[in-house]
């Protein structure tokens, strides 16, 4: 039986040419140099051979399976190599790409208002005094003159706790107290930012907790002028310097006098529109000379010192300078709100 050693590397070559990837490789392994290979089979005819051919057919047939070996090994170094770069160039990183911008936070709007306020009064010389939003009825009430079933208690009803008297504070005034019974006889010039809580109906106006921000000054000789001087020079300050304020009297049982402060409205500048009700003002804040009562609670001597205290909401502030519609947005967490700032 004559085996055409030279065809079968000749075939085997073609074969190997065509094969284009490790498992088109491997398929060619098996079937060229494999058990069963042309070439192996031939080698496998060895034994059957008269004594005398086989030296020269065993070597012819070792030459072809080396021939096919070598090439299997060009092959399989070309294949790896070529997988090789198409798997960098697929994950190439394009290093001067420029680079994805991260989402960056902001402030929230009502904490932007603050820092505002914070930053005016700082240049006045008032400090920041944090008082506590768990408070005692006497602070909250009785020590601002708001005795046992005054009827005023009713604008502030609140949350009661489970511990007798003890209540979230309606308001940042109760801080009043606390910082005169800390700093007497000290002149006192501080604003006491915070979270004030009302058991109120949830509306776009209302909320059941909300900030607020006090101002208290006390002194020797602190009159109503000092009052409107300072709380004129904050509303410039914060919406321009050209901008009208007005005091109208009002009532508040821990001031006396008593007033709320208007600043002419920025959005129609005084001429009337819906966001001031076609009055041509918006109602800012609460203020009043600190009642003799009060001073006397915070251990103050009403005939030897004087003081002003106010109180702003700066939710309601931030509402008017971005005339938002609902104040629940500012706690609602939505982000299409508060990307907007
Ligand atoms: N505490 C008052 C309120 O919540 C505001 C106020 C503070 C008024 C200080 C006068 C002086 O409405």
């Amino acid at each position: 039986m004559a085996v055409d050693f030279d065809l079968i590397v000749a075939e085997g070559l073609a074969a190997l040419a065509a094969a284009d990837g490790s498992g088109a490789l491997e398929r060619w392994r098996v079937a060229h140099l494999g058990r069963s290979a042309p070439v192996m089979a031939a080698l496998g005819t060895l034994g059957a051979l008269p004594k005398e051919d086989r030296r020269a057919f065993g070597q012819r047939g070792n030459q072809a399976r080396q021939a096919l070996e070598r090439a299997y090994e060009e092959a399989a170094a070309r294949v790896r190599q070529a997988e090789l770069s198409r798997d960098l160039e697929a994950g190439a990183v394009d290093v001067t790409a420029p680079g994805r911008r991260r989402g960056r936070g902001r402030l929230h709007p009502t904490t932007r208002t603050l820092r505002k306020i914070y930053a005016i009064f700082g240049e006045m010389g008032f400090q920041i005094y944090r008082s506590r939003d768990v408070e005692t009825d006497e602070y909250n009430f009785s020590l601002l003159n708001i005795p046992p079933h005054h009827p005023a208690r009713d604008m502030w009803d609140t949350f009661y706790t489970t511990a007798p008297n003890v209540i979230l504070r309606t308001h940042t005034s109760p801080g009043q107290i606390h910082v005169m019974r800390e700093r007497c006889p000290e002149p006192i010039r501080v604003i006491l930012p915070g979270m004030c809580y009302r058991y109120e109906q949830i509306t776009a106006r209302s909320d059941i907790q909300f900030y607020q921000v006090e101002g208290l000054a006390i002194g020797r000789r602190i009159t109503m002028a000092d009052l409107k001087g300072t709380l004129t020079a904050f509303a410039h300050a914060l919406f321009g310097s050209e901008v009208r304020t007005r005091f109208r009297a009002d009532h508040f049982p821990f001031t006396e006098p008593s007033a709320e402060m208007d600043v002419e409205c920025f959005v129609c500048e005084g001429q009337g529109c819906p966001v001031c009700k076609q009055s041509g003002w918006l109602e800012i804040l609460g203020c009043g000379m600190v009642h003799p009562v009060v001073l006397q609670n915070g251990g103050y001597d009403p005939r030897e010192f004087s003081g002003f205290a106010f109180g702003m909401g700066p939710q309601r502030i931030t509402m008017l300078m971005h005339k938002i519609e609902d104040i629940r947005y500012f706690f609602s967490n939505d982000v299409r709100f508060l990307e907007q700032f």
